[in-house]
């Protein structure tokens, strides 16, 4: 692991039955990079991901982050580590507000216990107040500080995915992965999220890993992209070197790229 790495998979297989998901795959990630992951649908993106996050075993192999071996540690663990994720099936509250989304999401980060809550201790209000001004804060970063007390499912799809981001950086992250961040959305919001994919790195200096099938996206922020095609690592370079890789064009990208 070389001293700048965060995220070090070395030789990791997933398998479900005889289906080899992830076969073999290393991947090594610096702080403060923002990486592509890119693939024809069923390649092992998401699989790839779940195993980072602990939401499957691996087969084999192993996954680093900041110096830790996280193979086989629950997903809660890895999470307190600073790696949080967003989904490619939007999972909120769907019947919550924006605000309360986070909120929950900022509790469960804490581990209040249970008796501090029902007896409405003053630590548990000050937590209270702590956890809504956090939440504020981060709506405001991601753009949906007049959303606040909006109802999950009464915002754009665009706006949701927004609000997933939103509640993976409650959590105060170093490495934050995107599952497929601009599906669903229009070419504004899609420019919007550039930006703020952008600013979290920049500003917040969070290392983030992408997976995406908008070409746009991952090539206009990408500064190193992965290729996964049947669970094998085919290709990693840079936006040039995979545009004109021969491979990668066969299996995914197309003649005329
Ligand atoms: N829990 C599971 N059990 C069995 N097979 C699975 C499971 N999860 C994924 N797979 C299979 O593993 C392969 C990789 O799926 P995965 O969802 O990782 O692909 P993906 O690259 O994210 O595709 P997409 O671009 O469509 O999201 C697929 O063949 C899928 O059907
Ligand atoms: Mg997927």
């Amino acid at each position: 692991m070389t001293h700048n790495s965060i995220l070090e998979i070395n030789d990791l297989s997933v398998h479900f039955g005889g289906l080899k998901a992830i076969a073999n795959v290393s991947i090594s990630i610096n702080k403060g990079e923002l990486i592509g992951l890119i693939g024809p649908n069923g390649a092992g993106k998401t699989t790839l991901f779940n195993a980072i996050t602990g939401l499957c075993r691996p087969t084999g192999g192993h996954i680093f982050f900041n110096d830790k071996d996280i193979v086989n540690k629950p997903a809660h663990y890895i999470s307190r580590q600073g790696l949080a994720r967003t989904f490619q099936n939007i999972r909120l509250f769907k019947t919550l507000t924006a605000l309360e989304n986070l909120r929950i999401a900022y509790h469960q980060n804490l581990h209040y216990s249970i008796l501090a809550g029902i007896l409405k201790t003053k630590s548990f209000n000050r937590g209270e107040k702590a956890a809504v001004e956090q939440a504020t804060e981060i709506l405001s970063i991601v753009g949906l500080d007049s959303y606040a007390n909006e109802v999950a499912d009464n915002l754009s799809y665009g706006n949701q995915r927004k609000l997933e981001i939103a509640r993976a950086l409650v959590t105060n992250p170093k490495m934050l992965l995107l599952d497929e961040p601009a599906a669903g959305m229009n070419p504004i919001e899609t420019k919007e999220l550039i930006n703020l994919i952008r600013k979290l790195r920049t500003e917040f200096n969070i290392t983030i890993f992408l997976i995406e099938h908008d070409m746009n996206v991952v090539m206009s922020l990408c500064e190193k992209i992965f290729v996964l095609d049947y669970g094998v690592l085919i290709a990693q370079g840079s936006v040039d070197e995979i545009k004109s890789n021969e491979q990668v064009i066969k299996a995914y990208l197309g003649e005329d790229l």
